[in-house]
């Protein structure tokens, strides 16, 4: 409840204007503890430091709720030539888009122009071997979401596209259930947005308990996994749980954001696991950002002193 009440209250005072401007203006370089910069060069120079530690990595160009449907299919166009800057260095591209980006509930040509942006993304990945995560954002679109990813999954198959469950909403499980036909490949998340108590759990302890059934129903059906949380708890049971009931390190991934526990992202890595990083970039860094303040009273505190010390 506590964890509730704070993360609202960060979210509420981000949305004020002045202070997205104050931070805008001076918190750049608090920012890049977590978004590996503002280009796609730099986002590859992350992904290739990375892989010397044995992490691999997952891209995501920064950028949510663009308004007219010509800017969605500009921020199409650049993930499209993300994947050709990662396909050119040699690098398989893992990228990650949010559907609201590229045009998800506008209408062109009697089509949906999030799914038909969506449709370009992942068939480029596909040509290059690659896969990309569809993200998921706030509830009220998880019902067009979900139901886009059936599609995309059923025109390019579930080795190239993946979505990601929330497991403080209480539909996820039935959600998770009745996805399993597609034998898909999931992200499961706690949840970041900020959401009424009558679709997402109070209780963080709910929400945990919802995540550790989520991942468990999923490995059961034998479908790919990716645990994304630096909860480790939760991480030190999955490992539990995988040994338990024999499954192998292939089935699963260990998820995990860009500068938040490094130390635990090389640990797992140097003990077998496959462990990928979410690695953000570009311009439009701040919404990004304030969810994870929101996430942590730690986080808000190292902004403040860096705002203070100017
Ligand atoms: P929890 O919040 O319980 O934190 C567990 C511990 O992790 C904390 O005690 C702290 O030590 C550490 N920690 C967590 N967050 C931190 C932070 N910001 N800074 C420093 N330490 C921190 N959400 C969503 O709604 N849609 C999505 O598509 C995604 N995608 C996604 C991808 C990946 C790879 C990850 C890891 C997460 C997401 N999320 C997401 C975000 C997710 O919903 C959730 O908000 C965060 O992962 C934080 O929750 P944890 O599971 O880490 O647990």
């Amino acid at each position: 409840m506590i964890d509730q009440l704070y993360r609202k209250a960060v979210l509420t005072v981000a949305e004020r204007k002045p202070i997205e401007q104050l931070i805008r203006a001076r918190g750049w370089g608090l920012a890049q503890r977590f978004v590996a910069g503002e280009t796609s060069a730099e986002a590859l120079r992350a992904v290739k430091e990375l892989s010397q530690e044995g992490i691999l990595s997952n891209l995501d160009l920064l950028g949510e709720f663009i308004e007219s449907p010509a800017q969605c299919d500009e921020f199409a166009q650049n993930v499209l030539n993300l994947l050709d800057a990662a396909h050119a260095q040699g690098i398989t591209p893992y990228v990650s888009i949010k559907l609201s980006s590229v045009g998800q509930g506008k209408t062109e040509g009697g089509e949906d122009l999030g799914l038909k942006n969506a449709r370009r993304i992942v068939g480029k990945a596909k040509g290059y071997g690659g896969f990309v995560c569809l993200d998921m954002e706030d509830h009220p679109r998880v019902d067009q979401t979900l139901a886009q990813f059936r599609t995309l999954v059923g025109e390019f198959g579930a080795e190239h596209v993946g979505t990601v469950l929330q497991s403080y909403l209480y539909r996820t499980e039935a959600d998770r259930d009745a996805l399993d036909d597609l034998r898909p490949n999931l992200r499961i998340v706690k949840g970041a947005y900020l959401e009424p108590e009558s679709v997402a759990m109070p209780d963080k302890a709910d929400v945990d308990a919802s995540y550790r059934r989520l991942v468990y129903a999923h490995m059961k059906a034998g479908s790919y996994v990716n645990v994304a949380t630096h909860d480790e708890s939760i991480i030190a049971d999955v490992k539990h749980f995988v040994l338990a009931h024999g499954i192998s390190k292939d089935a699963f991934e260990f998820q995990m954001l860009y500068g938040i526990r490094r130390d635990l992202q090389k640990q797992l890595a140097q003990e077998g696991y496959r462990v990928r990083a979410y690695i953000p970039y570009g311009r439009d860094w701040y919404a990004y950002f304030s969810r994870r303040i929101a996430e942590r009273p730690g986080n808000a505190m190292f902004v403040l002193k860096g705002m203070l010390r100017g």
